[in-house]
């Protein structure tokens, strides 16, 4: 298996996506290609894997790991996922996984800007090529959307306080550093807890850098046109509110005769897994079979 990242849940994405010989299948956030491998592995010459992903650097890394026809990697948004299969000739697919969040090589790679702890410039672009940044959101938006940010993408009790702090400091100079930024909201905690303070308030700039939500919510409806009748949909999510958008879309799809639901409560990572790769804690699998 691959050093640099061990796909989440893989044994639970393998089996809930019943994977066909024959099948065409898509992972909607190919990553380092994880669960790709895994999928590829059980194809046949006829299967296909269409790999999606924003970041180009995730499309380059995936190109050198599988040299294999059955593979089409595509650089696009999972919510523009009816048109990137059209262009490639495919109306209809029997799996799609999205596996959501950032990938270790993102997370490790200190230029992207994604770890509190790093002293490079604040970025968290999935997508290279986009123009907004969390430096922008950091220095520019006004101290109210900087406060509904944090308290909706964050759900920080202090985001009121953290808004303030951010602009007090950047009227002094720009914050740059995703370090400078991490020490302004340590320091209005008196103590440390168990993860680390700044953790919600980076949780809320991805989210909005990347519109991370308003893309699930339009790919879940993108996979909904695309499954064969017995397709498979699996989402993992990371946290409460990308978890929040994938339950009420099944529910709502479950009511409206469009999907059977698969898992009733969410598949979790064993605690022999959480010990090898501790980002698999958080994550929660739920998967729903088109009608
Ligand atoms: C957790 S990683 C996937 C890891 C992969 N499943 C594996 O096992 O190697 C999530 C990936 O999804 C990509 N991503 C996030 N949002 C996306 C979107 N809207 N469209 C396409 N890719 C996206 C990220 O760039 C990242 O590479």
């Amino acid at each position: 298996m691959d050093k640099v990242h061990f796909p989440v849940l893989h044994r639970e994405v393998l089996d809930a996506l019943k994977i066909k010989k024959d099948g065409v299948y898509v992972d909607a956030t190919l990553g380092p290609g994880g669960h790709s491998e895994l999928i590829l592995r059980k194809l046949d010459s006829r299967g296909k894997i269409i790999g999606i992903d924003k970041d180009i650097k995730a499309i380059e890394f995936a190109a050198k790991r599988f040299s294999d026809s059955r593979v089409i990697l595509r650089r696009g948004s999972f919510k523009d996922m009816g048109n990137i299969l059209l262009e490639e000739g495919i109306s209809e697919v029997d799996g799609i996984l999205f596996d959501l969040g950032i990938s270790m090589i993102q997370m490790k790679d200190a230029e992207r800007g994604f770890s509190f702890s790093s002293d490079k410039r604040l970025d968290m672009r999935m997508d290279i090529t986009q123009a907004l940044s969390a430096w922008d959101i950091v220095n520019n938006y006004s101290e109210k959307e900087l406060n509904r940010i944090l308290r909706e993408y964050g759900e920080e009790r202090n985001s009121r306080k953290i808004a303030r702090l951010i602009v007090k400091n950047r009227e002094r100079s720009p914050i740059n550093t995703c370090s400078e930024l991490s020490k302004i909201v340590e320091s209005i905690y008196r103590k440390r807890g168990k993860i680390h303070p700044a953790t919600r308030t980076f949780q809320a700039l991805r989210i909005e850098v990347n519109k991370e939500l308003e893309n699930l919510n339009a790919g879940l409806y993108a996979s909904e046109n695309l499954l064969k009748e017995s397709g498979r949909l699996c989402v993992i999510s990371y946290h409460s509110l990308e978890d929040r958008i994938v339950k009420q879309f099944i529910a709502n799809k479950v009511r409206e005769g469009v999907f059977r639901k698969i898992t009733r409560k969410p598949m979790t990572a064993s605690l022999e897994e959480i010990k090898i790769n501790p980002a698999s804690r958080s994550a929660k699998l739920r998967v729903a079979e088109k009608i």
